[in-house]
């Protein structure tokens, strides 16, 4: 907790090490009220930064630990032969190598920031990316800093039968009063903040894999008893990602023995700890009587995700904390391209684009914008944002679209070849993508150092006498914090143009045939290109698959947007037409009912939706996507000034006009999948992508109020063979009017699923983002319910994170009320787990979005958290830039 003011951080500050530590040796005493850290560390000066004879001081990272023992080359030294502060450990070698030994004594069981050794339930776990392992023992905590680590771990053997750290068993044993110890030696030197150590009581479900070269790989999933017939999808994701990154990037597994351990209460997804990945167990546990389809693909990216970070993290780490995106960019591209190849590509990259464009536009837009490569932070627990994720896995992906399949590989192969074992920068991924197929990224590596989305505009000319075909294009990127001006970016633009009959136009740019479909680069402010030999006047399809993460904007009307979203050869842009038109559509009605005039339904619209719902050839989870409207965030994020009521009216007054409209055709699709899906459940693409469409006309229908719709739903609640399709009808229910069985349907739901942790987690959550006044009332209630806890970062994330971030309408009442009440959660949680109540400021901090009236209770809000004393530096960075 913060006495003074937080320091800043700055990359251009960047210094190597003063001293390296070649070994670390760990033995962990584990009790229920304490645990001794023994660590022995063998160091040596960096001799490219210092001479032999000016040895500087030793500066050891360390918090809230109690220092018991400091031994130096085997003497042990009295106080006052080193300084310790609340964050540091200093003192004085003599020997440019030597040996240090340290013991600590720490507290897990109060550990409430889950960051550090910690207890999970009777379980102890560790959590150490970014900074966690100072609160461990005091050590050289930055991921230049790699070491062979050897972990010994001793517990009572009857509470902790099973005793895990990072790589290899190599020994193990008993000790007398039922103590057990069990030692672990990682041959692969890495950054502390990959440690792990797992001390509980588990059960495990065991596999194993053949790698490509061979060798047999031990595959362990350690879960607690209950859930062990919940984690077979998990192993078969492992399975898949273990062969995919052989094939597609010629990456090989390392250790012979590869673990995940899922834990309930942790601040993230998952954690890819070397050879030991510690799981959320929400990312794990996946059976379809308790997980959703939607689950079990967060299982199958995440599980690939942290495997995938073995090379991508691990075998080639991050310099400094700057350098996130270089794992997690990179790491999150690699993801999504493996759930491409796993289930549908176009599905796969129409949710990630719609997830980026709601939140990730968002965040670029407001007070915490930042680099996908940051130049400076208080809390580096604040970056793991979706700009380091998500935007830096379109920089990668614009990175392979510019290079192609084949030159990109060759890239990753020179990166993984070059820098295995390796500490680097962004810059080095670069350079390496560059060497391996003469390419010049230097403006591309803008994208890493300016913050902001993009804008492209594009505007077009058609000459008939001489065939040309023009598209001028400008590009700006709108100023953000610390970044007043920008220079122009390169901009990938796959695009195709276009005939009246919906064929591709064969392509000719400056002489040159480029096929039916390019990829141009837009690299200036203002840039024509003109195309030659075109017969008519085309439409233009651009930016297909969402080639560089820019807002485009071309003039568009109604009807070209119908013509597209029917006859674009493009899956991706069909999509892209169809959501465009209703985003247009939406925000010519938040106009109208601004103007207090009638709203009045587009047909087009209509026919659009109409068009797909009868469509049986075209993908399920195509039509679904199709049908679904774009999320009132979204509609907020390219709202100039949002008016949360109105985009809130007019988009439910759509919804349920479009319902009333196609009511025949969704209520015979919707039946058509209900009797198909009744058999046995199927786990399959085809029939995920059959239930969400089915869900999804079932979301619609329910708006027309009719009695029969209403039997249909509470039917599929009852009889449900999966938890998709039975969450679905509750969803439905609990948005309804129909109170009776509203009420008796959620009374059903939490009786049944009481004792599962992550079900209730869905419970809580579909009720905190309902939309009927009163929800902040239900909301404060339900943190009455004895399954609520604050301390479990699932239950928050379920409950309080649910209804500020999906329950817009609610949480932005004009009393206040949605603000104050958040407010007063983020106080209350900095004080047990501060990265979590951090989190929680965001929506907050975007009240420049909104009106006036808004923003000062907001604000009032942010200034009343920004008073509190004392303010942990997470909550105080996010609170105070959003303030500035
Ligand atoms: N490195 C983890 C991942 O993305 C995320 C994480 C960060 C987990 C910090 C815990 C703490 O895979
Ligand atoms: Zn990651």
């Amino acid at each position: 907790m913060r006495t003074e003011q937080p320091k800043t951080i700055y990359l251009k500050d960047y210094k190597a090490p003063d001293y390296w530590i070649d070994e670390t040796q760990l033995t962990f005493e584990l009790f229920e009220d304490h645990a001794l850290v023994h660590s022995r560390l063998a160091l040596c000066l960096n001799t490219e930064r210092h001479a032999e004879t000016a040895l500087p001081p030793l500066v050891l990272d360390g918090q809230q630990l109690e220092l018991q023992k400091v031994v130096l080359d085997e003497q042990e030294l009295v106080e006052g032969a080193y300084q310790v502060d609340s964050d540091s450990l200093t003192l004085q070698p003599s020997r440019a190598q030597f040996e240090l030994a340290l013991t600590t004594r720490i507290e897990p069981q109060n550990n409430t920031a889950l960051e550090g050794l910690y207890k999970s339930g009777s379980m102890f776990c560790t959590q150490c990316e970014a900074e966690g392992f100072r609160k461990i023992t005091y050590y050289l905590d930055r991921p230049d800093v790699m070491s062979r680590f050897t972990t010994t771990v001793i517990a009572e053997r009857e509470r902790y039968p099973v005793l895990l750290s990072n790589g290899n068993p190599i020994a193990s044993g008993e000790h007398e009063g039922g103590r057990h110890w069990v030692s672990w030696e990682d041959p692969f030197p890495k950054p502390a903040y990959l440690f792990a150590l797992v001390a509980g009581d588990l059960c495990l479900l065991q596999d194993s894999f053949t790698t490509m070269s061979g060798r047999t790989i031990d595959l362990r999933i350690y879960v607690e008893p209950e859930n062990r017939t919940q984690c077979d999808h998990a192993m078969d994701s492992l399975k898949r990602s273990m062969r995919w990154d052989e094939e597609v990037y010629g990456r090989e597994y390392d250790l012979d023995i590869f673990m995940i351990v899922a834990v309930n209460d942790f601040n993230m997804g998952a954690m890819e700890n070397k050879g030991l990945n510690i799981f959320n167990s929400s990312c794990v546990l996946a059976h379809q009587d308790t997980a959703t389809d939607m689950a079990f693909q967060r299982v199958e990216a995440v599980v690939a995700h942290e495997y995938f970070h073995n090379w991508s993290g691990n075998r080639v780490t991050c310099r400094d904390w700057f350098q996130l995106s270089l794992k997690e960019g990179f790491t999150v591209f690699r993801d999504s391209e493996f759930s491409a190849d796993m289930n549908s590509r176009t599905v796969k990259r129409i949710e990630d684009v719609t997830f980026l464009r709601a939140n990730q536009f968002a965040e670029d837009a407001g007070p915490m914008a930042h680099p996908v490569r940051p130049d400076s932070f208080i809390e580096i627990s604040n970056f793991y944002t979706l700009t380091v994720y998500e935007k830096g896995a379109e920089v990668v992906r614009m990175l392979h679209t510019l290079l192609g399949e084949e030159g990109f590989r060759k890239g990753t192969d020179l990166y993984f070849e070059r820098h295995d074992g390796q500490a680097v920068t962004c810059d080095d991924f670069i350079k390496a993508l560059e060497d391996a197929n003469g390419a010049d990224f230097i403006q591309f590596k803008r994208w890493y150092s300016q913050a902001g989305t993009p804008r492209l505009n594009v505007r077009s000319e058609y000459d008939a006498a001489s065939r040309e075909y023009r598209l001028h294009f400008s590009q700006v990127c709108p100023p953000t914090p610390g970044q007043p001006e920008k220079q122009p970016q390169v901009i990938p633009v796959r695009m195709a143009l276009l005939d009246r009959d919906g064929n591709e136009i064969p392509l000719q740019l400056e002489g040159k045939a480029l096929g039916n479909e390019a990829v141009v680069s837009i690299t200036e402010a203002e840039q024509t290109l003109v195309f030659e030999n075109v017969p008519n006047c085309p439409l233009p399809s651009l930016l297909r698959g969402f080639s560089a993460p820019v807002k485009l904007s071309y003039p568009y009307s109604r009807d070209d947007r119908v013509f597209l979203a029917k006859h674009d050869p493009d899956g991706f842009n069909r999509w892209e037409a169809a959501q465009g038109l209703a985003v247009d559509v939406l925000q010519g009605l938040v106009e109208i009912h601004r103007a207090g005039r009638p709203l009045n339904l587009d047909q087009r619209l209509v026919e659009v939706m109409r068009s797909v719902i009868a469509d049986a050839e075209l993908d399920a989870a195509m039509v679904a996507e199709i049908i679904r409207l774009p999320s009132e965030a979204y509609l907020i994020e390219l709202a100039e000034v949002a008016d949360v009521d109105a985009i809130h009216y007019t988009r439910e007054w759509l919804r349920r006009a479009l319902a009333e409209a196609l009511r025949d055709e969704m209520s015979a699709r919707y039946q058509i999948l209900a009797a198909a899906g009744s058999g046995a459940f199927s786990a399959k693409a085809d029939a995920m992508a059959a239930r969400s469409l089915k869900n999804s006309l079932l979301s619609y229908l329910m708006l027309t109020g009719e009695q029969q719709v209403v039997g249909w739903c509470v039917r599929q609640f009852v009889e449900a063979t999966n938890m998709t399709d039975r969450q679905a009808a509750l969803v439905a229910l609990v948005n309804s009017p129909f109170e009776q069985q509203r009420e008796a349907a959620l009374a059903e739901f939490a009786e049944r699923w009481a004792e599962y942790p992550l079900v209730m987690d869905q419970w809580f959550s579909i009720q905190a983002a309902a939309s009927q006044p009163g929800a902040l009332d239900r909301v404060r209630k339900l943190m009455e319910h004895p399954l609520f806890t604050m301390r479990n970062p699932n239950k928050v994330r379920a409950l309080i994170g649910a209804f500020a971030n999906q329950n817009l309408i609610n949480f932005h009442a004009l009393d206040g009320s949605g603000y104050a009440f958040l407010a007063d959660r983020i106080i209350e949680l900095d004080r047990s787990n501060p990265q979590i109540a951090s989190r929680l400021v965001t929506p907050l901090s975007r009240w420049r979005k909104f009106e006036p009236k808004r923003q000062e209770l907001m604000k009032t809000e942010l200034a009343r958290i920004m008073a509190q004393s004392p303010l942990s530096p997470d909550v105080y960075e996010v609170v105070s830039k959003s303030l500035a």
